[in-house]
Formats: C-alpha cells, sequence, structure tokens
C-alpha cells in the first residue's frame, strides 16, 4: 500500500515543516514515550544545533524539564566556544528541583565548561514582595542578563500534565481545564489554536519577547506530545523544533 509508505526522517520532517507552518524542524528515530534514549537523542541534536549558531560571549536562556535535563546530559565542551553563559530563562514555576531551570542550567554550564548564573526567585510571591524583589539590584542585574540573551532552548509540555507536575493551585487548575489548554511553555499554557489561556506569574523572559531573541530552540517529542507541540508552534513560525518520530508521526496523523 502506497498510502502506507514508511517516510523516512527528512521526508518527517519536510512534511512537519509544511504541515505547522514553521522553517526548521529536525526529527530523531523513536518515541521518547517509549524509549528513554530518544530524549537523549533529541538532546544530542539539540546540542549540534546550538553549536551552530553560538558564538563567543553569547548568553543562552533554557528551560527545566526532563527532555532539557536531557540537552543538558548530551552538552559536550566545543573547542570554539569558551565563553558563552548560561542562565535560566524564567524564575520558579512550580518544578521540583530536578526539573528546575536553575538546576538544568547549572548542569548544561558545566558539560559546556561555560559559565553560569542562577536566578533565585520563590514561587508563590505576594504582589508587594514581588515588586520589592525586582527592584533589588541583585535580582535586577540577572533579569537584564536573561533579557539580553542570543538564544533561548525551552520544552514544550502537555498542558494537564504540565499542571499536575506543578503542583497547581485548584483555581488555575480549574481554569486551565474549563479553557481547554492543550500546550504549555514556560508557564504559558496555550489553547489549540495557540492563543494563551493562563500564564504562571514569574520574572525573565516573557512570551512578548520571543520574537526578538535571535535563536529559539523547542525540544519536545513523543506521541502524547503532538497537539501541544502542533497548538504552541502556532506561536512560534521562527522557532526550530526538535521532535522525535513518535511526535512527528502522530501530527501528521500517521
Ligand atoms: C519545562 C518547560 O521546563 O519543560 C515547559 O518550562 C515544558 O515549558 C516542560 O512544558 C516539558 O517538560 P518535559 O519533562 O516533558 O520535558
Amino acid at each position: 500500500d502506497v498510502m502506507r509508505e514508511v517516510l523516512g526522517l527528512k521526508d518527517l520532517e519536510a512534511a512537519i515543516k509544511q504541515k505547522l507552518h514553521i522553517e526548521k524542524a529536525i526529527v530523531v528515530a523513536g518515541d521518547s514515550d517509549l524509549s528513554p534514549w530518544v530524549k537523549k537523542e533529541m538532546g544530542r541534536a539539540c546540542v549540534t544545533c546550538m553549536k551552530k549558531r553560538l558564538k563567543n560571549g553569547d548568553i543562552v536562556a533554557v528551560t527545566g524539564g526532563t527532555t532539557m535535563a536531557a540537552v543538558a546530559e548530551m552538552m559536550t565542551p566545543d573547542a570554539k566556544l569558551n565563553d558563552l553563559l548560561f542562565v535560566p530563562a524564567r524564575g520558579g514555576l512550580g518544578e521540583n528541583v530536578e526539573n528546575q531551570a536553575n538546576t538544568i542550567c547549572a548542569k548544561m554550564a558545566e558539560k559546556a565548561l561555560g559559565n553560569y548564573r542562577l536566578l533565585h526567585v520563590p514561587d508563590h510571591l505576594s504582589r508587594e514582595a514581588y515588586e520589592s524583589l525586582i527592584e533589588e539590584p541583585a535580582v535586577k542585574e540577572m533579569l537584564e542578563l536573561i533579557k539580553s540573551c542570543r538564544m533561548v532552548v525551552h520544552g514544550i509540555g502537555d498542558a494537564i500534565t504540565m499542571a499536575e507536575r506543578r503542583k497547581t493551585r485548584k483555581e488555575d487548575m480549574e481554569k486551565i481545564k474549563a479553557r481547554h489548554a492543550v500546550a504549555e511553555a514556560f508557564g504559558y499554557y496555550f489553547n489549540e489554536k495557540g492563543e494563551v489561556v493562563h500564564k504562571v506569574k514569574t520574572v525573565g523572559i516573557q512570551l512578548e519577547d520571543l520574537p526578538h531573541v535571535e535563536h529559539v530552540i523547542a525540544v519536545a517529542g513523543g506521541a502524547s506530545k503532538a497537539k501541544a507541540i502542533q497548538a504552541y508552534m502556532k506561536r512560534a513560525p521562527h522557532s526550530i523544533l526538535i521532535t522525535d518520530e513518535g511526535a512527528a508521526k502522530a501530527l501528521l496523523g500517521e
């Protein structure tokens, strides 16, 4: 049956680009929902993609999550890149330590033999505390560094999975469900059309900042994330997508 002809990875990349109206997609073999090593393959592809675009003096902002942890794990030093600074993209989003951007950022810098700076902002601050904290010179300086990044690397999650993992408050959980959120990326929740339906309030990179960042790389795979990837990428046509065969095939309805 011609229709069931197996698509090669390059064909999948071309098909994904066309389907999502994005400029660049990289697809690795396998499905990370089923095989844990596939996440590492996405990590490896992401590291290659990062190194191609980075130059000395660059600031790289990263998010947390298990996929970004795989990117950090696969990071290696590069003889030509000896002056990189890694920072977390945003402040606390309610994740456990192992999934936090600070943790991933430090690990990635260590593997790249680069430098890192961390951002310490508690998750659930009162408005007053929040406003005085962002006026603190050390925090202010850090936020300026983050905003001057030349690259952002982030994960994309299924909305409900992420809301549950982050122990989201009941009111917010209800809002996320009522507004049919399907995707989550750096604390923003999106519906199928790619519209923001909820946002975790924190400092650092905001969605509006992304168009001004030279290189934005989204890394997400697994058939279970197909809907989330499709929804989020509507907001990010200039981002590079690194995904896997599982997500790509689910996205194409194979
Ligand atoms: C988080 C990102 O760090 O990783 C989120 O900030 C994303 O935007 C999440 O949804 C995905 O996590 P994982 O573990 O599925 O890679």
